[in-house]
């Protein structure tokens, strides 16, 4: 463990004294340090980005490269611990419902047995990406080809191509346990940005059983999936540092974006613990109002202390998919008849504000491993073999430097056969004359279907994550997801009431399209087959879940009701787009109607792309502080 005593040491040089800091770059607050707070307050910024999370940290950090200006983080969650669930890949998962997550639940779902659906969001610096699965993707070509056609002018793959390189340090695969060759396409990547991508060095028997499985049933090997075609199945490329300090570590915006800078970037102030509450506005002109500043509480207090800080060019927005639209109608940046019910006074009135939620819907097949098979689940219920398995994970080997090991992206010609895929893209064009989703992303949607973009994944987790809260003890487990890329249901994200620490409503109206179900329902179907194959059975004891009872289509259906859950993947509910088409912000991600008021993070974007979306995040934020360069 001696990097990891060498990562605590380094934590210790972060100053507990603000008095050896002349400009407080960098804050640790605790509730009762009016002092630095009001210091910070006395600095002006140029910007102050609200979120320190996965594209809100990749933002501020671009923005302060520029020695002219100076920036400002408020974060709502604290510095990186070294929490266990946070530095360690293969514990990811353990840090749900502690005091680094939200902890959302979504409203009641109509179409899946009026069950509240829980939903982790990072509440640390970093964001999610410090609490999320870590595998490293990008969406199909024509997911973001759509972006541009559906009104968001320049958005598109090869726009977008640079900047995802321009996030990315990419390492190629060394040696691992398996003597397997990951497959993957150099020319794709970068390999001098921030953010360490890597290969796993150890990959478990049933995840090699996964991969070749998985290839018996149709599906070729993808060229990398991050090369635009995401076309077939893949070791995964992870979010995993190489070398080091980072040797084996998560890496987070914190980590890739922060950490290397915060000592000398005397510009750029990153505050934990700090909520903001509203965006403040110079109203003079009403049709192209402001921002002046963003007011915030601490985020841990429930009274007293409301602080404001002032900027004298740009606000940005970078509290994620569930709070940017929050915020936005905080600020009184909504559906103006909406706003005014909730004691709001309107300042631009835009109904598209926390519409156009899409999200990723799974479903999870258990099956129970025969005795002896080595999953995560034996290291969780034992702190011996846990002890073992930290050990060697601080040499860089090991069960616990894994995440998701192997994926696998399908498109609905290989999920489907012939007439299935016609009588699904007839349910498709059937959805052009409903109330839910917009027709023409309808249209955008068949298209991509139509190119080859995945309409669902797969993917093999290490250890029980089915529909309880556990599995049965000493039983090892392999849990299968399948993850619906291509959602056909649009939801909502509301403020439930004027108090900003109140949760809002959150409605991904998850199956409201029949669609989703269906393409659900054949991919359990096809997760059993997988299990079947000589290459994945051998290590198959029997099917957990759904379990042997649920055999027709309709009681598949039904189970999918009873345990459709999330990707955690929300996007979509502060869209870029035209004003008079419901969208938040436009192509250079300024909300309608403000001059100066940008959003940065997954919420801007149109359409959902089929992929695990942390890169995206990414790569909007590199895009976005070019942007904001160039105008300055
Ligand atoms: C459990 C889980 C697993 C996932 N697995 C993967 C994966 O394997 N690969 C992948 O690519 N993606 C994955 N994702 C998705 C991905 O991590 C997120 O989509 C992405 O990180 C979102 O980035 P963001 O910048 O939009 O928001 P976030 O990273 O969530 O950042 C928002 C930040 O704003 C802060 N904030 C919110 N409100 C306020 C306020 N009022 N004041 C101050 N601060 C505020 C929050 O605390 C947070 O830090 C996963 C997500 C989760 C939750
Ligand atoms: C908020 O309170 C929790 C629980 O006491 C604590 O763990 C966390 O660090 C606090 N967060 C901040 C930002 O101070
Ligand atoms: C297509 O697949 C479905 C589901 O597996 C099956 O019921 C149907 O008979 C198949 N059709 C053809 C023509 O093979």
């Amino acid at each position: 463990m001696k990097s990891a005593v060498a990562f605590s040491l380094l934590l210790a040089l972060v100053p507990s004294s603000t008095e050896a800091i002349k400009l407080p770059h960098f804050g640790r607050i605790d509730a009762n340090d009016n002092d630095l707070v009001q210091r910070v307050l006395k600095q002006e910024y140029t910007h102050i980005v609200v979120g320190g999370g996965n594209a809100g940290l990749a933002v501020a950090s671009r923005l302060s490269e520029e020695p002219t200006f100076s920036v400002l983080v408020l974060e709502a969650g604290t510095w990186q611990p070294l929490t266990p669930g946070v530095v360690v890949p293969g514990l990811a998962g353990t840090t749900f419902n502690t005091d680094i997550d939200w902890a959302f639940y979504t409203q009641p779902q109509e179409h899946a047995k009026g069950r509240r659906v829980y939903w982790p969001r990072g509440k640390i610096l970093g964001g999610s990406s410090a609490l999320n699965f870590m595998a490293w993707t990008r969406g199909h070509k024509s997911d973001y080809d759509s972006w541009d056609a559906l009104g968001a002018k320049g958005w598109n793959w090869n726009s977008l191509l640079p900047y995802f390189k321009k996030s990315e340090k990419f390492s190629t695969p060394s040696s691992n346990n398996q003597n397997a060759q990951p497959v993957y396409d150099a020319s794709v990547h970068g390999t001098s940005g921030p953010v360490q991508i890597s290969f796993s060095p150890y990959i478990s028997d049933q995840f090699t059983g996964f991969y070749e499985g998985i290839q018996k049933m149709g599906v070729s090997v993808a060229n990398d999936l991050n090369d635009g075609k995401m076309d077939g199945v893949a070791w995964s490329q992870s979010t995993i540092g190489k070398g080091g300090l980072l040797n084996e570590r998560r890496v987070t915006s914190q980590t890739a974006y922060i950490d290397p800078i915060w000592l000398t970037r005397s510009n750029l102030c990153v505050l934990p613990g700090m909520q903001a509450t509203r965006v403040l506005f110079d109203t003079t002109n009403k049709d192209n109002v402001k921002a002046t500043g963003v007011e915030f509480t601490f985020a841990n207090i429930t009274t007293g202390h409301t602080f404001s800080a002032s900027a004298t060019r740009e606000v940005i927005l970078s509290a994620g998919s569930i709070q940017t639209p929050q915020l936005l109608e905080l600020s009184g940046i909504g559906d103006a008849s909406f706003l005014e019910s909730k004691g709001i006074n309107s300042v631009v009135d835009l109904p598209g504000v926390g519409e156009n939620l899409a999200d990723h819907p799974a479903i999870v097949v258990v099956e129970k491993l025969k005795e002896g098979s080595k999953t995560l689940d034996a290291i969780g219920a034992n702190p011996i073999l846990a002890g073992a398995a930290l050990a060697e994970w601080a040499l860089g080997k090991g069960i616990l430097t894994q995440e998701l090991s192997t994926l696998a992206y399908l498109d609905s010609q290989t999920l489907l056969n012939a007439s299935d895929h016609s009588r699904a893209l007839t349910m498709m064009n059937r959805l052009k004359s409903s109330s839910n989703i917009p027709t023409a992303q309808v249209e955008q949607q068949i298209a991509q279907v139509k190119a080859g973009s995945p309409i669902m994944e797969f993917l093999a987790i290490n250890v029980y994550f089915g529909a309880n809260a556990a599995g049965e003890p000493n039983v090892p487990y392999l849990s299968l997801a399948a993850c619906a890329q291509k959602s056909f249901s649009r939801g909502s994200i509301h403020i439930a009431s004027n108090d900003p620490k109140a949760y809002p409503n959150i409605d991904p109206q998850y199956l409201q399209a029949d669609i989703d179900k269906f393409y659900l329902m054949r991919a359990a179907q096809f997760l059993r087959e997988l299990a079947k194959t000589d290459a994945l059975s051998q290590y198959i004891d029997s099917e957990a879940e759904p379990g042997p009872e649920v055999q027709s289509e309709q009681q598949l259906e039904d189970w999918i009701e009873n345990v459709v859950r999330t990707e955690y993947h929300p996007i979509g509910t502060a869209k870029m787009g035209a004003r008079n088409d419901q969208g938040v912000v436009d192509e250079n991600l300024i909300v309608h109607g403000t001059s100066n008021l940008r959003v940065v993070d997954l919420s801007v974007m149109p359409m959902h792309v089929s992929t695990h979306p942390q890169s995206t995040a990414y790569a909007i934020a590199e895009k976005a502080a070019d942007l904001m360069r160039q105008k300055a």
